[in-house]
């Protein structure tokens, strides 16, 4: 099942400072809905040391990784194996410095994949394998840490549960539609006990829990999580959604469970077609009980480098607060697989026009990079003054100054250079690696299928319907 597969989703690489949240009660009256705000806050979690760093050719195809089962699941395929996966970091790391090879435990990692025919894995990179999975001691056997550092990813609202109602931290995300929490008495997967310093659901802390026989599982990269479906009271910005049906965890893997993990489960917001508890999602929920006007969720998610940590999700609406309306364009949604895409008229960088007219982007607020075939990526860079390619991946001056722009319904919405220039290549460096990453999946990868994560979703206010299927997108009101 495809499915099963999951999301590696940026969930994984999420090992964080804690952040400190608040609800904000925008209410509307229960007669007349209009919108429900909760401010979403980022992570912030640049490496404090020039020990902890990652390099960023490393960390970008960490991302491009992830990034690229994300879009195997958006646009119906076969992910590629954990080995393949894991043979491009081997390429990556093959490229640094001796002593950075040493850090990265380079010779385990090639260990693993001769142990695992890697030879196979070399001649064939856009077309999955029937590789086996990596085992969890695999996957642990070697030393990449996996992308715990970058300027803005995960991006967490707070939501009450149960009776009487407790505050949850939960990572929002476009690209699933289940909503869980750890469930009391969770256990970790690999042994290590509890799951972590997190708030837990369950007959002891909520009178309004009820358990049901149906158990759900959603499979991650390595590991799953599951439990049961149970019915419990789910409040968002002071309103009540009352025995809503959703998941508690009773075996959580060890992704989630450290105590520094800073949610205490997921909110997916996508669409109903996607749940994988096969249960009707929070945002349909509401809008069946007439709490919200339609099944619409908008965000504006922030910036670092902007000083602000100012995310909001909106349910039910666009929040006019947001965006500048004479910006706005709404489009059909053009992925048929439960996702949000849009198609792009025109790509810009710089003044110049690429005459692109066909691409399509797949929004995702779970994805970091901006992932692109490679002829996109390369052509794009091309144009980036002092920009280097190292075999497999693009890096560029933090200091850039060039601006790529997507045209979507007639409108041109540029991306801050800042975004582009995502992370610094080493410690302190003032190259840093692209934010724009190649990435695609075979056989039937359509070479104009983007995915457009964080670096480009930051600069805009963005929107989706599930009830018309339509994106909406503007440009943010400063
Ligand atoms: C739990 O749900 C079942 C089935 O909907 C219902 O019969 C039962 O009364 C509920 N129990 C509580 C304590 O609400
Ligand atoms: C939790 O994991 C244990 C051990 O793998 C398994 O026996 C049990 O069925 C799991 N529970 C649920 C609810 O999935
Ligand atoms: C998309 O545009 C490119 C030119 O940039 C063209 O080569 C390709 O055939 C077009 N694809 C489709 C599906 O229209
Ligand atoms: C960018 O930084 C480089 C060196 O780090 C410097 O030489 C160059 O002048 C800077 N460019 C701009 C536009 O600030």
């Amino acid at each position: 099942m495809l499915r099963a597969f999951l999301h590696s989703l940026v969930v994984l690489g999420l090992l964080l400072s804690t952040s400190h949240l608040r609800t904000v009660a925008a209410v509307p009256s229960l007669s007349q809905p209009s919108f429900l705000s909760i401010p979403i806050s980022r992570q912030n979690n640049l490496p404090v040391s020039r020990a902890d760093y990652v390099h960023g050719a490393i960390l970008q195809q960490q991302h491009i990784n992830t990034a690229t089962k994300r879009l195997a699941l958006m646009t119906g395929q076969a992910p590629p194996s954990d080995l393949e996966l894991l043979w491009t970091i081997h390429q990556r790391i093959s490229r640094l410095s001796t002593d950075l090879q040493r850090k990265y435990e380079f010779w385990k990692i090639a260990e693993i994949l001769a142990f695992h025919r890697a030879s196979s894995i070399a001649s064939i990179s856009h077309i999955a394998l029937k590789t086996p999975s990596l085992s969890p001691r695999d996957a642990k056997l070697h030393n990449v840490p996996l992308a715990i550092q970058s300027n803005d990813y995960g991006y967490i609202g707070t939501f009450q549960l149960g009776t009487p109602l407790r505050d949850f931290r939960l990572l929002i995300d476009t690209g699933s539609a289940d909503l869980w929490v750890g469930a009391e008495g969770c256990v970790a997967d690999d042994g290590s006990g509890n799951c972590g310093k997190h708030n837990f659901l369950g007959p002891h802390s909520s009178s309004s829990y009820n358990q049901t026989k149906d158990t759900w599982a959603i499979g991650y990269v390595s590991g799953t999580v599951s439990g049961y479906l149970i019915r419990d009271t789910v409040s968002v910005a002071g309103i009540k959604l009352i025995g809503h049906l959703f998941g508690t965890a009773m075996n959580e893997s060890s992704n989630f469970t450290p105590d520094n993990i800073p949610f205490d489960g997921l909110m997916g917001l996508g669409k109903q077609a996607i749940s994988q508890q096969r249960v009707t999602p929070f945002l349909q929920s509401l809008y069946q009980a007439h709490l919200i006007p339609a099944p619409i969720a908008s965000y504006r998610i922030s910036r670092r480098a902007d000083h602000k940590n100012d995310g909001e999700l909106t349910i039910g609406a666009l929040n006019p607060k947001h965006y500048d309306p004479s910006t706005l364009v709404t489009k059909p949604n053009v992925n048929k697989f439960g996702y949000w895409g849009v198609g792009v008229d025109a790509v810009h960088v710089g003044k110049k026009n690429m005459q692109w007219p066909n691409r399509t982007i797949l929004i995702d607020t779970g994805t970091t990079l901006l992932i692109a075939p490679k002829d996109d990526v390369d052509a794009i860079h091309a144009l980036i003054p002092g920009s280097t390619f190292d075999g497999q991946g693009w890096s560029v001056p933090c200091n850039m100054t060039t601006i790529i722009s997507l045209t979507i319904g007639g409108r041109a919405f540029s991306i801050d250079p800042r975004d582009i220039a995502f992370a610094p290549i080493e410690y302190g460096s003032d190259i840093c690696m692209s934010g724009i990453g190649i990435g695609g999946v075979g056989p039937f990868y359509q070479n104009t299928d983007w995915l457009a994560g964080d670096v480009f979703l930051k600069n805009v206010y963005f929107s989706t319907d599930e009830s018309k299927d339509q994106v909406s997108i503007a440009k943010l009101k400063s």
